[in-house]
């Protein structure tokens, strides 16, 4: 089922694609669960193999920016500016969705979400597919996005519907792309990833309303999200973690506890932190005890945001 990155696999993912199945793809920031955007049938196997509700919007994989007006009309220049900028990369722009795009991909709504992935790997299967790849992470609903392909494998195991797994190494991002909506003149940022509201701020020369959990949040972003199966408790700083685990330890000895290490970078906290849930639950534990990185744009709000989610009960 996971199969090396080569010519053949490739061209293997690229035929599945073209027959209606499924793929698991690496891409830069989190593992995708592939199909052909333009096929109906596909699109649903991914709703049913997610356990994912039908109004949960999916993000449509494209080439380059060359492609954009096969998916999104009433592109402004705005948009047109992020796309040629950022590029490929872990930027995700939500826009009006062409009428001839089947709106299952939205979850109904009449916009669609575009990203061109900057994995090489990605690249090569939409350069060989040609059409563009709707993929959400590839998880369970609600569960803890992959960031390796053997995680893909332990979410979906050998289910019918999965062609095949294109193993393009650990992704080097390690969080999900920045969603940023530019349907209006007024950009608004719905999730945050490594690409910073300042990053696009600086860029348009405008700037960026924060709309994460706001009012034009889509279904799919739910408070609680990025569930491993232990409870996630969060510190803000390592001495209240000591704390944390002595109380913990104190009420319930017998009950394994897992601590996230401490990392030099929030780079690199973003890399493993899927990683860590993932083998937390791995062995057993049953409560984890993570330090937050102090809030600041980019990667180490992604970070807060995300265990946020995934401590919310
Ligand atoms: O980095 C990523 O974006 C990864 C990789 C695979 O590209 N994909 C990903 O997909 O995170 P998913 O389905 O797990 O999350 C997509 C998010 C959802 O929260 C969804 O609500 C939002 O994007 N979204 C998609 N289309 C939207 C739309 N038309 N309007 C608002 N939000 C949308
Ligand atoms: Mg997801």
């Amino acid at each position: 089922m996971i199969r090396p990155s080569t010519p053949e696999s490739i061209s293997e993912a690229a035929s599945a694609l073209v027959g209606g199945r499924l793929i698991g793809l690496p891409t830069e920031t989190v593992y995708g669960l592939g199909s052909d955007a333009a096929n109906v049938s596909a699109i649903k196997r991914i709703f049913a193999l997610k356990n994912r509700p039908a109004d949960h919007p999916l993000i449509v994989h494209i080439q380059s920016a060359d492609h954009l007006d096969n998916w999104a009309t009433d592109i402004t220049e705005m948009a047109r500016e992020l796309a040629s900028y950022f590029w490929p990369g872990p930027l995700t722009l939500i826009l009006q969705r062409h009428s001839l795009v089947p709106a299952e991909v939205s979850g109904g709504r009449s916009t669609i979400g575009l990203r061109a992935p900057a994995h090489p790997v990605a690249q090569l299967i939409l350069a060989e597919f040609g059409g563009g790849i709707a993929a959400p992470s590839a998880n369970r609903f609600g569960r803890v996005s992959p960031t390796t392909a053997q995680h893909v494998l332990d979410e979906f195991g050998n289910a019918p519907d999965l062609a095949l797994i294109v193993d393009g190494g650990p992704c080097t991002i390690g969080v999900e792309s920045t969603i940023v909506d530019v349907t209006t003149s007024q950009p608004k940022i719905l999730r945050h990833g490594k690409i910073s509201a300042e990053d696009i701020s600086l860029r348009l020369g405008v700037d960026i309303e924060n709309d994460v959990g706001g009012e034009s949040r889509a279904s799919g972003m739910l408070a609680a999200h990025y569930q491993p199966t232990a409870r996630v408790v969060l510190a803000g700083d390592p001495e209240q973690a000591n704390q944390l685990v002595a109380s913990l330890s104190a009420i319930n000895p017998s009950a394994p506890i897992y601590r996230l290490p401490l990392y030099d970078s929030v780079e690199s906290f973003a890399c493993d932190l899927y990683n860590q849930l993932r083998t937390a639950d791995a062995v057993g534990a049953s409560t984890i005890v993570v330090v937050m990185p102090p809030s600041s744009p980019g990667l180490a709000n992604a970070i807060r945001d995300r265990l946020s989610k995934a401590a919310h009960r």
